[in-house]
């Protein structure tokens, strides 16, 4: 019995190890080869990844003396430079000065496009539109490999449900079905399918794991989940790109379970390469294995030797590798075996990336002018921008304005070059981005148009000086606020309708970027009272990195379009929209609270035991004295300028076995009197399992174009794998049982259909 037991045991070991190694790529003989001639000190510089500045510095540390460390053979690759000229000649130096001549990973941030910045990526991911997705991320892949970049720090897909946290801005919202698949696009469209190629570059899926859910949406904090929530909330994004063939990973700042991402071997090693067959390489997020020292980790020794045998290849900025791993091979903290496979997933990104064959090859000068800010690329960005774009509210159909209309154009985004680009955009220029003032004057260029400021972005300077780090943001006028406002009213009063741009200056989200008052700052919300006042319509074009509580606006605005931080078409992209040469088709990707005490909200959460009965108060339920648990505005919403109607929702079959696929069919009518897109979603509720299921959640979306009065019957398919979850055990398994499907246009979609699966 104990014999046959054991025996099972090694079969099943047997097929475990046969199937993580058949998902491997087999090793690559160059790369071999090159190891057996490396010494120790060699392999460990492949680990150590420097930045000699002049990017974005989001440590406290910039790396020094850098070329002699090339030269020095104590570095795998360089980021935060740019030039087809600079790159070749830190390739020369690395080529032609070293024993071995290995050549540069040459690493970015690209997070929104390079130098056509498109719209932040939150902005992005309203758009539910996949082909625009992966194009933007082509088009960044194009431009910056024309600069001399190779490895891309993107995409970010943290799951994000926490609107204070200023990085919500840099992912794709609260959902994993959707965040999943912006993950694939992206990954996709940065490395197309052909690393070798010179318009494609490495991708990295960051920041692994989980840290989109720091606590109290502090940045750089802690993050405490079960496994259960992260395998079914948290994670599915970085698999998703990871099977999609990111090449690369980047371990995030926050502890899993206790222990940093940089140095968790469950995280690195358990659950990335054994269980996911990830055959890439891992970066450390910027200092994050010297960071362990704060977290309370032991000294940079302990920190980076933990952080190798955890799985880590290779140390971003903080040299720790570089200065420790040595000592602690020898002290035998760490096998130099350890050291050869982190090397050796280093050596063959470079080798796939065509490196070794030609070390020059993202040095053309003549790219640059070719393929970086060409028109073809503007139109994208343009285009994105549009798409972007979440008509949240339009009383009487004020929006689109004639191209003629009298309007009075304010608030202190209005005409702001430096704030239309967004977080995350250190290769794009402010000044080339096209202010809303002056694309309202390309698109109508017979509108009569006042603008005035109104307001700053805020009055408070202390506040304004901790946005103002990269360059002046909010810019605190001379003129006092009283002032302001005047010239704001007169031009109201003088105009037909006005249009207000308000909302957040760039940098008040992103990195450490976060807000506790997600409100729209106090001087711009006075303003719109003001406006408001007068007793003209006031159309709110909102500009904003996270979702914003705006209770009050929504009450006083009779239009509010959010535009996100649009990038560098934003002028005209948004006159587009307000002038109707394209209806709005955007949808939110995370819920708007009515308030900040209401975080989290999504539109995923769990029934309980005790739900509330609706918007009335009932004691002991699970229920706030003081405000109603759904959001404002929920996942999924948005207006067009047309309207849309379901109707006839079909399911091919009543009853499926395991493995099958279900069709589901909805006649969607376009019924207002213009051509419109929709996105059209279909939630999922598992009604009894053994996890308790959340309410519903996102399953499928299809974005159509409906010309007016048009009916299109859409087909959502429901894959075998979406009625799958972790149960306890962590196994990815559907229930028998029967369930429940929602169609519509946004997360309360009504129109229901019910199945059982066998
Ligand atoms: C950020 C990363 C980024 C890195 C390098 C860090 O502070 O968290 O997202 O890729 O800096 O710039």
């Amino acid at each position: 019995m104990k014999t046959i037991h054991s025996r099972y045991i090694l079969i099943v070991l047997l097929c475990i190890s046969v199937h993580a190694i058949g998902q491997k790529r087999q090793a690559i003989p160059e790369v071999e080869a090159l190891l057996k001639k490396m010494t120790l000190e060699e392999k460990i510089g492949q680990l150590n990844l420097l930045t000699p500045g002049g990017g974005v510095a989001t440590g406290s540390v910039v790396s020094k003396n850098v070329e002699e460390k090339i030269k020095a053979g104590n570095v795998g690759g360089l980021f935060g430079v740019s030039g087809p000229d600079k790159i070749r000649q830190a390739q020369e130096i690395a080529v032609k000065n070293t024993r071995l001549g290995i050549p540069l990973l040459i690493g970015s941030d690209i997070i929104h496009g390079y130098k056509t910045t498109f719209p932040i990526p939150l902005g992005l991911s309203s758009s539910w539109d996949m082909k625009l997705i992966e194009k933007t991320a082509q088009i960044a892949a194009q431009e910056s490999t024309a600069d001399g970049i190779n490895w891309n720090f993107s995409p970010m897909v943290d799951i994000a449900r926490d609107p204070r946290w200023g990085r919500i801005a840099e992912g794709a919202g609260e959902d994993p079905y959707l965040g999943s698949q912006i993950a694939k696009a992206m990954v996709e469209g940065y490395q197309q399918d052909d690393l070798t190629a010179e318009n494609t570059m490495i991708a990295t899926v960051k920041h692994f794991a989980l840290y989109g859910a720091s606590e109290g949406g502090r940045d750089y904090n802690t993050t405490d989940m079960s496994r259960v929530k992260m395998f079914n909330e948290y994670l599915p994004p970085y698999k998703s790109a990871i099977d999609a063939g990111a090449e690369s990973v980047m371990s995030s700042f926050n502890d899993v379970d206790g222990v940093p991402a940089s140095g968790n071997k469950w995280l690195l090693t358990t659950l990335l390469r054994d269980r996911w067959g990830f055959d890439g390489f891992v970066v450390s997020d910027y200092t994050s294995v010297n960071e362990m020292i704060a977290h309370g980790m032991g000294d940079l020794q302990a920190v980076s030797a933990l952080s190798i045998n955890a799985g880590l290849d290779m140390d971003m900025v903080g040299e720790g590798f570089l200065t420790t791993l040595k000592k602690s091979v020898e002290e035998g903290k760490v096998t130099e075996e350890t050291i050869t496979n982190a090397c050796r997933r280093i050596l063959e990104a470079k080798h796939r990336l065509g490196l070794f064959e030609d070390p020059y090859k993202y040095s053309d000068s003549k790219r640059p002018q070719r393929d970086i800010l060409t028109d073809a690329n503007k139109v994208v960005a343009r285009e994105a921008a549009r798409k972007s774009f979440v008509l949240l509210k339009n009383e009487n159909n004020t929006l689109p304005l004639a191209k003629n209309a009298k309007i009075a154009l304010v608030g202190p985004l209005a005409n702001s070059k430096n704030n239309m680009l967004g977080t995350w955009a250190p290769t794009g220029d402010p000044q080339l981005s096209i202010p809303i003032l002056e694309g309202l004057k390309n698109v109508a260029p017979d509108a009569q148009i006042t603008y005035t400021k109104g307001a700053n972005i805020s009055n408070d300077s202390a506040f304004a000086k901790k946005v103002n780090v990269f360059g002046p943001r909010i810019e605190i006028s001379q003129e006092s606020p009283e002032a302001l406002l005047a010239e704001a009213l007169a031009a109201a009063n003088n105009a037909d309708v006005v249009v207000a741009v308000v909302g957040e200056a760039t940098e008040m989200s992103g990195e450490a970027g976060s807000r506790t008052d997600i409100t729209i700052p106090e001087s711009q919300k006075h303003l719109i009272r003001e406006l408001v006042k007068t007793g003209k319509p006031v159309v709110l074009v909102l500009m904003s990195g996270r979702p914003l509580v705006i209770t009050e606006e929504m009450d006083l605005a009779v239009s509010i379009l959010q535009v996100w931080h649009p990038g560098i078409e934003a002028g005209n992209a948004v006159a587009d929209v307000v002038f109707g040469d394209y209806n709005p088709s955007g949808k939110l990707t995370a819920s708007w609270p009515r308030n900040v005490g209401q975080i989290p909200v999504y539109h995923s959460m769990k029934n309980t035991g005790r739900p509330a009965p609706g918007p009335e108060f009932e004691k002991f339920k699970s229920q706030y004295l003081d405000s109603p648990n759904a959001p404002l505005l929920p996942f999924g919403y948005g207006l067009s300028y047309t309207s849309f109607e379901y109707g006839n929702l079909s399911l091919a079959k009543k009853e499926i076995n395991q493995g099958e696929s279900l069709e589901v069919q909805v006649d969607v009518t376009n019924t207002g009197d213009r051509d419109g897109e929709e996105v059209v979603q279909l939630y999922l509720h598992d009604i009894v399992r053994s996890i308790t299921p959340p309410v519903r959640t996102l399953k499928g979306f299809e974005k159509v174009f409906l010309k007016k009065g048009e009916t299109k019957t859409v087909t959502l398919t429901l894959e075998a794998d979406d009625l799958k979850f972790y149960n306890g055990a962590l196994d990815f398994v559907a229930e028998p049982g029967e369930f429940e499907i929602f169609v519509g246009g946004n997360s309360n979609a009504s129109l229901k259909g019910t199945f059982t699966l066998n």
